[in-house]
């Protein structure tokens, strides 16, 4: 099935593939795919065959992040949907209450980044580029990524991530735990792929325990609401309408 909002879902027994589908736009998230992807999480969530979510993309990378005009138009306008499509779709990610895997090659950049820290098993390319440079578009971090990111590569490299705009290629996501497996971009697929699949063998009610237990749903929630408060706030700046805009037109500010 092949939707509008370029997210694609496809179903096999035990397994849910949902698939990023705008490799133009390096599948940059709007708000139709944003809708889509919650859509997509809560039939997942709701249907009691499917046992594991599969997250792939399409073409060389896996998400460069939230649509930047999208981010241009609002910061411009002040038009900000309350709750945005993004902060539906975060909330339903981490209320998910069954495994996640993930495939990633090329690009994870912005929210196609902190989205894997909600995943279970992430399989990533050796040359794949993690990144979240949420201050360089003068912005903050979202998807409860605050708490999650610094918890998992530590307080100096989840710093240097988000204000110096530092990323990881594939193996050093590895070492520091934000990846299970770096690998050849093309077996990325077909690992992720393997790994889902027995995990959807296990049993099923002890996996999703297990994942409940490592997850604090309550305090996630928490912190992606005020995350997004913040968010909101530096979005409608003077200063993020002056980046949007110089990203917009591939120019610096003042040039
Ligand atoms: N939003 C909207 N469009 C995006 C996008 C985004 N986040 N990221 C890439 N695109 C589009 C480009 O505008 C371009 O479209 P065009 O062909 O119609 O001009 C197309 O995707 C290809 O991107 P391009 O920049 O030419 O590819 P690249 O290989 O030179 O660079 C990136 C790849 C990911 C480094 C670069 O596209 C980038 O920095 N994107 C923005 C990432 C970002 O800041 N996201 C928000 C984080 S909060």
């Amino acid at each position: 099935m092949h939707s509008p909002q370029h997210i694609r879902t496809d179903q096999i027994p035990g397994l849910m593939s949902i698939t990023l589908a705008r490799p133009e736009k390096k599948n940059a998230l709007d708000d139709a795919m944003y809708r889509a992807l919650t859509t997509a999480f809560a039939r997942a969530d709701a249907d009691p065959t499917v046992r594991v979510v599969l997250l792939t993309a399409e073409g060389d990378d896996f998400c460069a992040g939230n649509d930047i005009a999208e981010f241009l138009a609002m910061s411009r306008s002040g038009d900000l949907p309350e709750p945005s499509a993004a902060l539906g779709f975060l909330h339903a990610l981490a209320a998910f209450g069954k495994p996640i895997v993930s495939a990633v090659r090329g690009h994870a950049l912005g929210i196609g980044m902190t989205m894997l820290l909600h995943c279970d098993l992430v399989y990533v390319a050796e040359d794949a580029r993690l990144s979240a440079p949420f201050v360089d578009l003068a912005l903050t971090p979202e998807a409860a990524s605050s708490l999650l990111l610094p918890a998992r590569v530590g307080h100096a490299r989840a710093f240097a991530m988000f204000v110096l705009g530092e990323s990881l290629d594939g193996r050093a996501a590895v070492e520091c735990g934000l990846a299970n497996a770096a690998l050849p971009g093309d077996r990325v697929a077909a690992c992720a792929h393997a790994a889902a699949l027995t995990l959807a063998s296990k049993p099923a009610q002890a996996v999703q325990s297990t994942r409940r237990l490592m997850r604090e749903q309550g305090r996630l929630r928490a912190v992606i609401d005020s995350e997004a408060r913040v968010f909101r706030e530096r979005l409608l700046s003077a200063e993020a309408q002056a980046v949007l805009q110089a990203f917009a037109t591939r120019r610096r500010p003042g040039a």
